[in-house]
């Protein structure tokens, strides 16, 4: 059953990006006020970077030209085929992986930068925090309740939406140095947080 449930969620997300009719490679824009804001200003020269869910690799392949060793998971294989052919057309490297999160362990204190964007698995919360080195940052960005009450034209499954102030809360252990929600556009939350 669980394998099956697997399957459907690979082939899911392999239809999604062999249909994608423009691939999108821009960084989210939260991701470059980040990187100006804390991600720089802690990490002049770079350094180790999992980019959870990081679909096509538009954050892996910026952040690869910007020197960092990025590793991404994602479960599509057609968008690490696409991930893989855009690094190479940039001249950088990416590792990555073709996994199941939900039975994927990132390790302990291996990366001095996590990312999450656009993908939300409750039970990997605690495994973001052990996979941080101390002082490595956790970036995370995602669609809150009110995206789905007010802007998706789809609605998917209720537990792909943060609840309000989840991620604020969730992440308390850790120094939150940003953390804000949006209503206008898109229903969304952002947190930027630094394990001690
Ligand atoms: C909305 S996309 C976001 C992609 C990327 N983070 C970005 O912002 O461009 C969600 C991603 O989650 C991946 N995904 C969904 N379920 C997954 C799972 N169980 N394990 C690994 N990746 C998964 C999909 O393949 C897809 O690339």
């Amino acid at each position: 059953m669980r394998d099956n449930v697997q399957e459907d969620e690979r082939q899911n997300w392999n239809r999604r990006y062999q249909e994608e009719s423009h691939d999108t490679f821009e960084p989210d824009p939260f991701l470059l006020n980040a990187y100006d804001d804390f991600i720089r200003p802690t990490f002049a020269k770079g350094g180790t970077a999992l980019d959870i869910a990081g679909g096509m690799g538009r954050h892996a392949i910026w952040l690869a030209e910007l020197r960092w060793k990025v590793t991404v998971v994602d479960i599509s294989e057609v968008a690490f085929e696409k991930a893989q052919r855009k690094a190479e057309e940039r001249g950088v490297k990416i590792d990555f992986l073709v996994r199941d999160l939900r039975s994927f362990d990132p390790g302990e204190e291996k990366y001095d930068l996590v990312l999450v964007f656009f993908y939300l698995q409750r039970d990997l919360y605690p495994a973001l925090v052990k996979a941080l080195k101390p002082g490595g940052l956790l970036v995370y960005k995602t669609y809150t309740e009110e995206h789905k009450t007010k802007h998706a034209k789809t609605v998917r499954h209720p537990e792909y939406y943060l609840q309000e102030n989840e991620l604020l809360h969730t992440f308390l252990r850790l120094r939150v140095l940003h953390y804000r929600e949006t209503v206008e556009e898109k229903g969304v939350a952002e947190l930027v947080a630094q394990k001690r």
